[in-house]
């Protein structure tokens, strides 16, 4: 069955979609969690508009203030799209034009399309997910840094090939899972410099002829400058690959750890203990503390590297310029974030509370051949 045609773009289409189509189109049920950028990017819009002398001064007034209404609604859960809504987009809209009135409301609409504010929106939830990274990512390095000066002294077998190599500090090795996290923290910083420019006013593909100030509202977004290419800006999604890319190094820079912390706790290694509030037990097994956190986190790093390839996979022989497939860029983004903001406070609390054994751990360092190299330079030295 066909609906009546009140999407944004249903003006001269005679029937609206079938049902079949309207639920393939759908986004609300992912895309709703940009709602408060997409209303940041109307206000900034409206008073772009206003400059370029395509609302008066009341209208502006008006429209404001039915924003900052919406906007109110929106985080109070008590406006919501409805089922038959494309998009945000959609349902925000509707909801201006309800607060603000069909004349003012309705003015909205020029000089943006859905391409130019979605393109906008990720990068502003991006740039927002990226400070939240970054604080989980330093409590997860000052974790490690904690432990390490906590076991300052305490010698271990190093490893090559997982076999014994030679001697080094327990601190030494929990360093060095806290060194690609820090890396990965630079990478960020990098990252934001690009994000960090607003596609605002790249409209469909190729602008607008209104002589809105994009640099304005580019400002007002909290953006650096705007991009430099309206067609580049609205169908790449470059940015989005690259920010699932450190987050899939993230978790598989977590997931290598987590791999030595699920063995090191076993009786064989008895290097570690874990925390009873970070480790699960068995109702069939007492003796059993399992390394849940450390599990999770392995194969949370399969399941953020499968969004980072599909989206890949997405983005590859793509034409210019925005294409519908870019609509399916936004639920592995999502996904990897939440996964990371579910598993790092997690982790970071299994490694806080670990108890190393340190007699266990400084016999592997003396034990078999671990100073063979010790000796063979001593030898060569003394020679
Ligand atoms: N939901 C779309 C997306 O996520 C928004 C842009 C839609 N543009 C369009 N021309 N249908 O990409």
């Amino acid at each position: 069955m066909a609906q009546s045609n009140d999407a944004l773009w249903g003006g001269r289409f005679a029937t609206g979609p079938s049902d079949a189509m309207a639920a393939l189109s759908k986004s609300t049920h992912f895309d709703w969690r940009l709602a408060l950028y997409d209303l940041r990017g109307t206000a900034a819009h409206v008073k772009a508009l206003h400059k370029a002398e395509l609302l008066t001064d009341e209208e502006l007034a008006v429209l404001e203030k039915a924003i900052r209404e919406l906007s109110k609604r929106v985080e109070a859960g008590s406006f919501r799209p409805k089922p038959e809504e494309e998009d945000v987009h959609a349902a925000l809209e509707r909801g201006l034009i309800e607060i603000a009135g069909i004349e003012a409301g309705a003015k909205v609409r020029a000089g943006r399309s859905r391409n130019d504010q979605i393109a906008t929106l990720i990068r502003l939830y991006m740039l927002d997910a990226a400070d939240a990274l970054e604080s989980l990512l330093l409590d997860y390095i000052d974790a490690l840094s904690s432990k390490a000066e906590e076991y300052m002294g305490v010698s271990m077998a190093g490893r090559t090939h997982l076999q014994h190599a030679q001697p080094i500090l327990l601190s030494h090795h929990l360093a060095a899972h806290a060194w690609p996290q820090v890396r990965n923290l630079q990478r960020i910083e990098d990252f934001r410099k690009r994000a960090k420019k607003s596609p605002y006013g790249s409209a469909a593909l190729a602008g607008n002829s209104f002589g809105m100030d994009v640099e304005m509202i580019a400002q007002e977004l909290g953006f650096s400058s705007t991009t430099e290419n309206s067609l580049d800006a609205t169908s790449s999604r470059d940015l989005v690959a690259e920010f699932s890319f450190i987050l899939s190094l993230i978790a598989i820079d977590l997931s290598r750890f987590a791999d030595e912390i699920i063995a090191w706790a076993t009786i064989d290694f008895g290097y570690l203990k874990l925390s009873d509030e970070f480790s699960t037990g068995s109702s069939m097994m007492p003796q059993k503390k399992n390394p849940d956190v450390a599990e999770l986190a392995r194969g949370k790093a399969g399941r953020v590297i499968g969004n980072l390839t599909g989206l890949l996979a997405t983005l590859k022989a793509l034409p210019l310029a925005y294409n519908r497939d870019l609509q399916e860029d936004k639920e592995p983004l999502f996904d990897s974030v939440d996964s990371l903001a579910l598993l790092m406070p997690a982790f970071t609390g299994m490694v806080r509370t670990m108890e190393f054994n340190r007699s266990k751990l400084e016999t592997t360092a003396t034990d078999g051949y671990s100073l063979a190299t010790d000796v063979a330079e001593w030898l060569v030295k003394s020679g």
